[in-house]
């Protein structure tokens, strides 16, 4: 069988690191995206994996943009083949309590977090539901899940991350392509320590299983929804949250 092709946006981020470990792990050739103007950072960090034996091919796409997504996605299609898996891995936060929050913070989550499923899924859905197998993972968050102080937009956007999947898992299921969210608790990234260490601390305070979670937690959430053999899973959301919030 040919080697499946795997984009992974954000790759070189806190969670998509492993997420492309584990993708590379699974045996997918994995095309991972960098926000443009990052060359240097995703060149080292692509240098870094290749030592360690993890061969990405690195792109810089806004994600942001639809018309951008839409050239990334025409790109890698033309120089590597179709893309079977998708994982909606890039995400920003612009944390401020409501009072204070400005509307470009509001704008620039919703449009990073959310409109990015939009802009990634939509170019290349019906190819997959023609080819008849597919994967799509969107990352949410357990703030998405339960809203959290100080994150109106970022929880939002995270929130409207499980309609988005619902919505597509029904268009997807008779052409074999699933979709579905994972939706990470507090994990030990760079975006979770820019935390004022004083709320951190309390916020781990109410994690029952008593620490951060680790990226690699959330990658074996990923790899598991984009198995070969996972085409019974769609539509719903696994959360990786340390026991946080219990839906
Ligand atoms: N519940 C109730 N009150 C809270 C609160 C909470 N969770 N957090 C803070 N407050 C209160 C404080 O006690 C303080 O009260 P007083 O004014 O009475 O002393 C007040 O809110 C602070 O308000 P400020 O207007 O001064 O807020 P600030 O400008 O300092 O901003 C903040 C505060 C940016 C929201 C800060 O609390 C913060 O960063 N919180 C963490 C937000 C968070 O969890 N972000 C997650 C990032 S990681 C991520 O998003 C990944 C993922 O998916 C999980």
């Amino acid at each position: 069988m040919t080697q499946r092709i795997a984009i992974v946006t954000g790759a070189n981020g806190g969670l998509g690191e492993s997420m492309c470990k584990a993708l590379v792990e699974q045996g997918r050739k994995v095309v991972g995206t960098f926000a443009p103007g990052h060359d240097a950072a995703a060149a080292n960090w692509q240098e870094e994996m290749k030592q360690q034996g993890f061969d990405i091919i690195m792109k810089p796409v806004d994600v942001s943009d639809f018309n951008d997504c839409k050239r990334l996605l025409e790109e890698v299609e033309s120089s590597e083949g179709s893309v079977d898996v998708l994982v909606n891995n890039a995400g920003i936060t612009r944390d401020a309590p409501l009072k204070k929050m400005q509307q470009e913070q509001w704008q620039a989550v919703i449009d990073t977090n959310l409109s990015s499923m939009f802009n990634m899924s939509q170019p290349i859905f019906e190819a997959m539901c023609s080819r008849g197998w597919g994967r799509i993972v969107n990352i949410s968050s357990l703030n998405g899940e339960k809203g959290q102080f100080g994150q109106a937009n970022y929880s939002a956007a995270k929130a409207g991350i499980y309609g988005f999947t619902k919505a597509i898992a029904q268009e997807g299921a008779k052409k074999g392509v699933t979709v579905n969210s994972v939706s990470p608790g507090y994990i030990d990234t760079p975006m979770v320590r820019q935390v004022p260490e004083n709320v951190l601390n309390s916020i781990v305070g109410g994690i029952p299983v008593g620490r951060l979670g680790q990226p690699e937690e959330i990658a074996r959430a990923v790899s598991f929804l984009t198995a070969d053999d996972a085409g019974f899973i769609t539509g719903t959301n696994i959360s990786v949250n340390g026991g946080q919030y219990m839906a």
